[in-house]
């Protein structure tokens, strides 16, 4: 599926149309510090890689490669759903990439409409078995709408979601595929998981991706369907106290350093990181992380912030339709 256009055609990000106020005249790079923490643990960027497979036994291979390449720049790794492995237990061992690299921040994964079928202990085996830090619960309703087996019972999911949350030892993202996630949405998760991980439009589309997969005639229409990253951002943090993480068609150094403007805290990437480590494999995602941390840096001196903390209140503004929007749905910057 990686080799046809599973990207969102008409829509984009909307980080496109945010400016940063300069904080100064440019500084020199080396007083640049791009060091940020998760969980209270020091990572060398604000980034992390989106969870993305496991479960088959050549996914091991890409699983192993993509943390080899996270550890050695000491940024957090989520692995694709771990479904497979607790339908069949002799599977875990794709998902098991600390023996790899034993410092690595990993994160686990589970479908939310998958917490009806799994009970908590279920679920905290299969985070137990691969030593996961963390847990992404995924909502993926556009996906399951164009698959033709697609699982639309969602009847219990937030309570679900509350349940586990407050169950499990690991602390719990709530992520979407692509899609975004809203103010309201944002709204009935405060106060019940750690983080939210928008994963919004203008990057990888799921429901591109089944359209292809099952020739679907509907998929065409929902296409470009979902909310872009920047605009997801700004309504999950207007309703949401915790983290929020900016993803879905992050590419560039700009993409990061204007969403940790606009107030996320980390930003994850799935699409480029999986080409890159299929063209090159550990060395691919090796390089691609060092030219984006690098990116990061320069775009952090050109502006005159030299860390994390000072980016994350930078001066910003909206270029319209996004200025507009923020104004129709009473959406102000939140810091
Ligand atoms: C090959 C591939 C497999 C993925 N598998 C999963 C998965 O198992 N669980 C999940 O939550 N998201 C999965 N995703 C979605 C990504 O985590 C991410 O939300 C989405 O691709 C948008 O990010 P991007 O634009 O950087 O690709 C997958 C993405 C890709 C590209």
């Amino acid at each position: 599926m990686l080799e046809k256009n599973t990207q969102y055609r008409d829509k984009k990000t909307m980080l496109e149309l945010v400016d940063i106020e300069p904080k100064g005249g440019p500084i020199n790079q080396k007083n640049v510090d791009t060091e940020a923490d998760l969980l209270g643990r020091p990572i060398s960027a604000p980034i992390f890689i989106s969870g993305m497979t496991g479960g088959h036994p050549e996914t091991l291979e890409i699983n192993k490669n993509i943390a080899m390449a996270a550890a050695r720049f000491n940024i957090p790794m989520g692995v694709g759903s771990q479904r497979a492995m607790m339908e069949k237990d002799s599977l875990a061992y794709t998902y098991d990439v600390k023996k790899f690299a034993r410092e690595l921040i990993l994160i686990g994964n589970i479908g939310a409409s998958k917490l009806l079928v799994y009970d908590d202990k279920s679920v905290q085996r299969a985070l137990d078995r691969i030593d996961a830090d963390m847990l992404a619960i995924h909502t993926n309703p556009g996906q399951e709408s164009i698959q033709p087996e697609g699982d639309l019972n969602f009847r219990g999911v937030m309570k679900r979601i509350f349940e586990v949350s407050r169950n499990i030892k690991q602390p719990v993202v709530v992520k979407e595929v692509g899609n975004g996630i809203s103010k309201e949405v944002a709204a009935s998760l405060n106060g019940h998981v750690y983080a939210i991980d928008v994963q919004g439009a203008g990057g990888t589309t799921w429901i591109g991706v089944e359209t292809y997969r099952n020739k679907s005639r509907y998929g065409n229409a929902f296409w470009d369907w979902g909310i872009p990253t920047a605009l997801s951002v700004l309504e999950a943090k207007s309703a949401f106290k915790g983290p929020v993480w900016s993803s879905g068609g992050i590419r560039t150094p700009k993409d990061v350093v204007k969403s940790i403007a606009i107030g996320a805290e980390i930003c994850g990437m799935a699409k480029p990181i999986i080409s890159s480590e299929r063209s090159a494999g550990s060395d691919g995602v090796y390089l691609f992380l060092s030219k984006l941390i690098t990116g990061v840096r320069n775009e952090m001196a050109d502006l005159g912030f030299s860390s994390i903390k000072e980016l994350s209140n930078a001066k910003v503004s909206f270029r319209e339709p996004l200025n507009s929007i923020l104004k129709q749905r009473r959406i102000l910057k939140q810091k």
